[in-house]
């Protein structure tokens, strides 16, 4: 018997990995704070113009050369690349993207989970605004606290890919996210009816296209399409791979749509619940990575049964952060076994290994090497981590899954198409050709060059 890929047990399940992989960090904390840094609604709008007419058709094109393949980002172009031609070297590139994308990712993962326990300890109990900031400020200094957590997030997330796919990730993931979906709408209920939400809910939906030109158009469609693309994971092949793990029965434009639906949602009621109470508690809401955990807590100090709640909210966003671990390990211990063959136990061991040394120098930028300032004072390693990904692998990476799928020196716009009709459910449509060929890669392009101009030089 010849023995196949091993498949996802069901559409759910391929529906909700992915939506996993999409859901996390993106959604719950980059989200808001950049949103507070930009300038909030008018950010958010074309944020979510991104979304849908340069992200959607991305997705699809990641999970046709994955289905097509069924290999990994570490193989799926030496697959599907016309013979001579160099496209395959795009792996080196997507698979440092998912390296460097955990080397901050399992830090901030980390916090999550630690708050989750400070939380259910009662530790916020009757602090007040600069109380739970101290709290915040303190872990930061604390190094040993933060790699204990972030080791914690490693070591448990590629013991679930240790699992295997059906009983290990396929499993853990769909139970972390249906809780996920039903909490937020919960707590985002909660956040609008609180008092003094108004102020919030108008700088997180009523655009202010003034608040715009401040920091300069320029920056803000930079910041704009690097979040649109991290939040949708796409760029790197990290949603690529699950397209090798389903069959052929539906087309892939309504998976990636359901996939959008989703993360959008999350996002969404994150802003719902951070904003009003951002704004209720007097907090600053461009101040960055910390704005959720100082903004939070205050959040649950202050409504009844809070420290229930506040316990859960941790618990469901260390889920959320868990899901895209576990996807991302997914994808590493895969590019491994990919292109060495080796077992799945042993890309395991290794990558927890290698995973954890290399989150080190984000947990030790805020404290021993804080003199590490990429972009500035007050700026830390993280910064500069997430912006190698965000704002460059991500926008590149996807520009070639763009260029190879519509190009006929790659794989081309009809193996492509083919790929993604295939089966039943919404199609990808021909008409797109030229959008998809021309006006997204140069739009693309155009924003990643200006984008750099207007935050170095101008
Ligand atoms: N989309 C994930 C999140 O929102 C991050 C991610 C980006 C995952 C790129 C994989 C690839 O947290």
């Amino acid at each position: 018997m010849v023995m196949g890929r091993e498949k996802f047990s069901s559409r759910l399940g391929f529906i909700l990995i992915s939506a996993g992989c999409a859901i996390g960090l993106g959604n719950v904390w980059r989200f808001p704070y950049i949103v507070g840094q930009y300038g909030g609604a008018a950010f958010v709008l074309i944020y979510a113009v991104f979304l849908v007419l340069l992200g959607l058709p991305i997705i699809v094109m990641e999970f046709a050369v994955g289905r097509a393949s069924q290999k990994s980002a570490a193989l799926s172009f030496d697959v599907l690349e016309p013979k001579g031609s160099k496209w395959h070297f795009e792996k080196w590139f997507a698979m440092a993207g998912n390296y460097i994308l955990m080397m901050f990712y399992t830090t901030v993962a980390g916090w999550l989970f630690l708050y989750f326990v400070k939380m259910a300890a009662g530790d916020f109990a009757g602090l007040d605004a600069d109380g739970v900031a101290g709290e915040f400020n303190a872990m930061l200094s604390n190094p040993s606290l933060m790699i204990g957590f972030m080791v914690l997030c490693v070591v448990f997330c590629f013991s679930v890919c240790a699992m295997g796919l059906q009983g290990g990730v396929e499993k853990i993931t769909k139970l972390m996210m249906v809780s996920l979906l039903v909490l937020m709408v919960v707590l985002a209920i909660n956040s609008v009816r609180m008092e003094g939400s108004r102020p919030g809910l108008e700088f997180y939906l009523k655009p202010d296209f003034n608040k715009i030109k401040e920091t300069g158009i320029g920056e803000v469609v930079f910041a704009a399409l690097g979040q649109s693309f991290f939040t949708l994971s796409i760029g790197i092949g990290a949603l690529a791979i699950f397209g090798s793990y389903i069959g052929k029965e539906r087309r892939l434009t309504g998976e990636a749509i359901n996939v959008t639906i989703l993360d959008t949602f999350v996002a969404f009621m994150a802003g719902l619940i951070i904003f009003p109470a951002c704004f209720a508690y007097n907090i600053e809401p461009g101040q960055g990575p910390s704005l959720i955990f100082i903004t939070l807590p205050n959040v649950f100090n202050n409504m009844p049964g809070g420290r229930f709640w506040g316990t859960l909210f941790f618990l469901f966003m260390s889920f959320a952060a868990a899901s895209t671990v576990i996807a991302v390990f997914q994808n590493i211990v895969s590019f491994a076994t990919d292109l060495t063959g080796c077992s799945v136990k042993k890309a395991v061991v290794v990558n927890m290994i290698a995973v954890t040394l290399l989150s080190l120098p984000c947990v030790l930028g805020f404290n021993v090497w804080s003199n590490v300032t990429p972009f500035g004072p007050g700026s830390t390693i993280l910064d500069l981590e997430d912006f190698i990904v965000s704002n460059n692998l991500l926008p590149l990476g996807s520009l070639v899954y763009l260029l190879f799928c519509t190009s006929r020196y790659g794989w081309g716009f009809k193996n492509f198409l083919g790929e993604a009709n295939e089966g039943k459910g919404i199609k990808f449509p021909v008409w797109a050709r030229v959008y998809v060929s021309y006006i997204i890669p140069v739009v693309v392009l155009y924003i990643f060059v200006q984008g750099y101009w207007s935050k170095f030089f101008a």
